[in-house]
């Protein structure tokens, strides 16, 4: 973690932030994601709140040259400490309150995130997350599933109080269920709503508790440069922090989402798997286990879009797998009804398009369409062909443009 050291104009000591580099910094990302803002300037913003909070004041060069500093910490890179030169605010405000960096004690409701481990923290109930996910079609059955699976990983409770109501006590079976690994695995095809789903869920798990829920995400590339040790360190920190969050939280359910799992859990009989990558992956089971022992209330979302690249240590684990495939006809139909409900559509051309985005694209590329094939792209260049020509958009459009467009290729054909 880097700190900020403080200086007056002669580089005499000051101080320091209360808050690491790399906290201020992920802070300030997530400020600009959900605001969209230029990162630069949120960067800005959050470190002289900080600094002013000290009680200190910077000047905008100063501050300039710290954002510059602070560039090889967003990068990643280990730097032990920058130093920036502050004035000393006058008026009553001025006191210094500068502490020690010891930054899980003193704020413990302050994100303790690292931008190295975590590149986004959500929190729901969210309306855009409700969007997207009332928007994902076709998939009710999976939306039921992982919502119970979750339900009962994390509010066990709600399992006894089901069981002293229609058994009159808490029967063996709850234990066996708590004594579960925290664990739910979404695999399968690209583009079918595996990332949308695990970042959404939140919401409608909110929903059903009445409470907050929390979500981090991992960096995926916490996988590290491979240094002996890193990897398998940056998972055991992944994890404390995460779970000093959760402690932070207050009894909310924190959901860890680990997207492109298969990066740090391929299988450890692969020959090409690094002697490294083999400890990290260990370590990582044993993490997964020991969250059962825990007593958070905490959830660990593996998502991989290469299924057969995942140690099966991690697939036993799961207490619930769900596999994502791309949309039968039936979905593929009522995926483009719902995008673009205000064009009329016949039974015969909406038939077309099914199967222009189904048996004939498998015919001429070897696969139909994915859900994203239809909802990031085939639309799309209908409707950028449409706004071009200056002319309403049209079910011609959308047949032919389905009748062009190469769908993504089917896994293990071609990358
Ligand atoms: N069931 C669905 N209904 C509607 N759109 C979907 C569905 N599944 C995926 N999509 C679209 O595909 C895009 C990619 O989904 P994503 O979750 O990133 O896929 P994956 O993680 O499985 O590769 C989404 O942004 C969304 O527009
Ligand atoms: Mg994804």
């Amino acid at each position: 973690m880097a700190r900020i050291l403080l200086t007056g104009k002669a580089g005499n000591a000051l101080g320091e932030l209360p808050r690491a580099a790399e906290d201020v910094l992920a802070h300030a990302e997530n400020h600009a994601r959900a605001h969209n803002l230029a990162k630069r300037s949120a960067f800005q913003l959050a470190l002289r709140q900080e600094i002013e909070a000290a009680g200190f004041r910077i000047a905008d060069a100063e501050l300039a040259a710290l954002v510059e500093k602070l560039e090889a910490v967003r990068r990643g890179d280990k730097v032990e400490s920058v130093s920036v030169s502050v004035s000393v605010t006058d008026g009553p405000t001025g006191s210094r309150r500068v502490t020690r960096p010891t930054v899980e004690r003193d704020m413990p409701n302050k994100p303790v995130l690292n931008a190295k481990f975590f590149e986004a923290e959500r929190t729901y109930p969210d309306a855009r997350a409700r969007g997207w996910y009332d928007r994902l079609v076709g998939i009710d059955e999976h939306k039921r599933r992982l919502l119970l699976e979750l339900e009962l990983l994390l509010y066990p409770e709600r399992l006894s109080a089901w069981s002293q109501t229609h058994h009159g006590q808490v029967i063996h079976a709850c234990a066996i269920m708590a004594s579960r690994a925290p664990l739910v695995l979404l695999e399968g095809d690209v583009g079918c709503g595996k990332t949308v789903l695990a970042e959404t869920i939140g919401d409608p798990l909110a929903d059903l508790a009445g409470g907050k829920v929390h979500l981090l995400k991992v960096n995926t590339q916490v996988r590290g440069t491979g240094m002996v040790g890193e990897m398998t360190d940056l998972i055991v920190q992944a994890f404390t922090q995460a779970e000093a969050r959760a402690d932070a939280l207050g009894g909310a359910p924190l959901l860890l989402l680990i997207d492109e799992a298969d990066a740090l859990a391929a299988k450890r009989v692969d020959q090409h798997m690094h002697h490294e990558d083999k400890a990290g992956l260990n370590t990582l089971l044993q993490r997964i286990d020991s969250l059962r022992l825990g007593g958070r209330r905490m959830a660990v979302l593996f998502i991989t879009n290469r299924p057969d690249a995942l140690d099966p240590a991690v697939r036993r684990r799961a207490a619930l797998q769900l596999t994502f495939r791309r949309p039968d006809d039936e979905q593929r139909t009522e995926l483009i009804r719902q995008a673009v409900p205000e064009i009329e559509l016949s039974a015969k051309q909406l038939r077309e398009l099914v199967l222009a985005t189904g048996a004939e694209a498998e015919k001429k590329f070897g696969a139909s369409y994915t859900w994203s094939d239809i909802t990031d792209r085939l639309i799309p260049s209908a409707l950028r062909e449409a706004y071009t020509a200056r002319r309403p958009l049209t079910a011609a459009d959308l047949l032919q443009h389905a009748r062009d467009l190469e769908p993504t290729p089917a896994m293990g054909k071609g990358e």
